[in-house]
């Protein structure tokens, strides 16, 4: 999704701003801008494109200043078009303005701007704010009120940041994330941390509703009311910025096969926060689990999960939670899950479930995202920095822990805290298998449809499974229920399917075999995840035998490596999924 970069101090300001987009490039985006201040004059350049490539054509690092704003754009308003990529310009090319979010209210202002006679050159919702802002300093002739008055006129979500040519740098934050990052004599604005780690490791996280004015003599906080506020530094960990490929060609590869210790660090909690975290699910009358993606499936197998150790869960899907919002009150808890801790649709379910009265729990893998400020507890999942688009080892770690909250709270065990040694054997015994399963894409590269079947706890990763191969490698492919094959699906199959059943020798084993004949004898050809030999199966890809409650944590592992080599024979980009941002902030 959209990124942020703002600096002002001593150094080349355009150097910095194209630092901290590249290390932002995860998030995904299409197109890419600079704009710097020097002897108070406003100097412009964007393109569509990566960082790279509009920085080779354009020369953005080239700008002088020592003041500047950059983005990258994941585009919702308006076409992918130079035209359309940040910062956009008030019309007498004083102020720039770079923005992530909706600005939901955009066409009246619009038609109230071009009224008072402001020209517009995008299609954007953000240019808006250039022009509020250049409206209101020519009536105030001060920057803090312009700012001021221009946020309360937003409605939406947003976080901006702007220049002014009088050498002034501000931020407004409201739904979307805004962090200042305080060097010795100079200031970062980013909406991402790591957009200035590699220089400062001391943080101000702004909070909803919160400005930033930073100018030559000082750094001053406001809010929408215009009340002087003051805000924190805080020490972030220097870690978090410790991303790179190491000998893997692909930060997903990487990442699938970080997971036999992962899931280990996940379980390792603060055993005060764990039992806070607990105590407030066991006091709960009714608890709720939302997520979205991935996190959404994690969701579903810990409604599995708790449930054997006989605590209902209800998951709710986040994109889908405020049409049961009213489900909850003041005895109710809702646990969200999230890697990222921002995601639009997971922070509208939370906020909906405080103001029925409900506690907030969530698990995230970055302890200060909104999401963990606004929960009453969280947890960590520790996995470290996940840079691919895909969800993979936050996948595993969240499940992990769910598993050991879960038997922490419950009347019956998953036994997972005492099979920890085990996972990590097992999940690295899978990962072994990592050629073994870039032949069976190979096989199975051609096809246009692949099905994924699964019982009871194996349902879920049927789902994510899929979700995985159509991310990363284009193919459509649906999860299922393996008993829902006969209500209907079936009529899909013939000789040119192919399906993947998760087949451990487990409680679900027989019916599954049966499904598996039925499907087999349309045709299709089969692909079987499973500790058991079976010559039923057309491609097998062994999985170890370990404690029937815990496959899904291991299952998971071979469709993550078949989705990634899938993404590489159809030659995709799997860490870039087209279309897709790592982090969904907008809803
Ligand atoms: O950061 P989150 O866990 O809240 O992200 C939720 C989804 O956007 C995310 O899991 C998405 O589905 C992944 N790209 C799937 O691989």
């Amino acid at each position: 999704m959209c990124s942020i970069i703002g600096y002002k101090g001593n150094e080349h300001a355009s150097t910095l701003l194209i630092e901290g987009l590249k290390k932002m490039e995860y998030r995904g985006y299409d197109s890419v801008g600079i704009a710097t201040i020097k002897s108070g004059k406003l100097l412009i350049r964007k393109g569509v494109g990566k960082v790279a490539e509009v920085n080779k054509s354009l020369r953005l690092d080239e700008l002088p200043g020592k003041l500047g704003i950059g983005h990258t754009r994941w585009a919702t308003h308006g076409g992918i078009v130079d035209s359309n990529a940040h910062p956009h310009l008030a019309c007498n090319s004083t102020i720039a303005v770079v923005h992530n979010g909706i600005i939901e209210n955009y066409h009246e202002l619009k038609d109230e701007l071009y009224r008072s006679g402001h020209k517009f050159n995008s299609e954007t919702d953000s240019e808006v704010i250039a022009h509020l802002l250049e409206e209101y300093f020519e009536i105030t002739g001060d920057i803090r009120l312009s700012m001021i008055f221009t946020c309360k006129r937003l409605v939406g979500s947003f976080a901006f940041v702007a220049v002014f040519n009088s050498s002034t740098l501000c931020g407004a934050r409201y739904d979307e994330p805004l962090i200042v990052g305080v060097g010795h004599d100079d200031y970062f604005l980013s909406s991402d941390i790591l957009g200035f780690l590699n220089h400062t490791d001391r943080a101000i996280f702004l909070d909803n509703r919160d400005i930033v004015v930073i100018n030559d003599s000082d750094i001053s906080f406001f809010n929408f009311d215009g009340d002087r506020i003051s805000r924190k530094i805080t020490q972030v960990a220097w870690e978090l910025g410790d991303a790179d490929k190491g000998k893997y060609s692909h930060y997903t590869l990487k990442e699938i096969h970080e997971q036999h210790q992962t899931i280990v660090k996940s379980m390792d909690q603060d055993k005060k926060n764990l039992e806070k975290f607990c105590k407030i699910i066991t006091d709960a009358k009714n608890v709720f689990i939302t997520g979205s993606g991935t996190s959404y499936h994690s969701a579903l197998i810990a409604k599995q999960i708790f449930s054997k150790s006989k605590i209902h869960v209800e998951p709710i899907m986040s994109s889908e939670f405020q049409y049961s919002a009213d489900l909850l009150d003041e005895n109710s808890v809702l646990l969200a899950i999230s890697q990222s801790g921002e995601t639009a649709d997971v922070m509208h379910s939370v906020k909906s479930a405080k103001e029925m009265g409900a506690k907030v729990l969530s698990i995230v893998n970055i302890p200060t995202s909104s999401l963990a400020r606004l929960s009453d507890s969280y947890l960590e999942v520790n996995c470290g920095p996940e840079i691919g688009v895909a969800a993979t080892k936050s996948f595993t770690s969240q499940i992990a822990l769910l598993y050991h909250v879960a038997d922490l709270i419950g009347k019956k065990s998953n036994g997972i805290f005492a099979s920890k040694d085990v996972l990590t054997k097992a999940i690295k015994q899978v990962l072994e298998l990592d050629s073994h399963i870039e032949s069976v894409a190979n096989q199975i590269k051609g096809s246009k449809d692949i099905y994924i079947l699964g019982r009871s706890l194996h349902f879920p990763i049927c789902l994510e499974g899929a979700l995985k191969i159509k991310e990363l490698s284009y193919i459509h492919a649906e999860g299922m229920a393996a008993g829902e094959l006969k209500h209907g699906p079936l009529a899909l199959i013939d000789n040119n399917s192919i399906v993947i059943v998760i087949h451990p020798n487990d409680s679900t084993y027989g019916d599954t075999l049966s499904n598996i004949h039925t499907i087999k004898s349309r045709g299709a050809k089969i692909v079987g995840i499973s500790n058991k030999k079976d010559e039923v199966y057309d491609y097998q890809i062994t999985i170890p035998t370990i404690n029937e409650s815990l496959y899904p944590l291991i299952e998971i592992v071979p469709l993550q490596l078949l989705a990634y080599y899938l993404s590489i024979c159809n030659n995709a980009n799997p860490d870039y999924p087209r279309n897709l941002a790592k982090s969904v902030t907008v809803k």
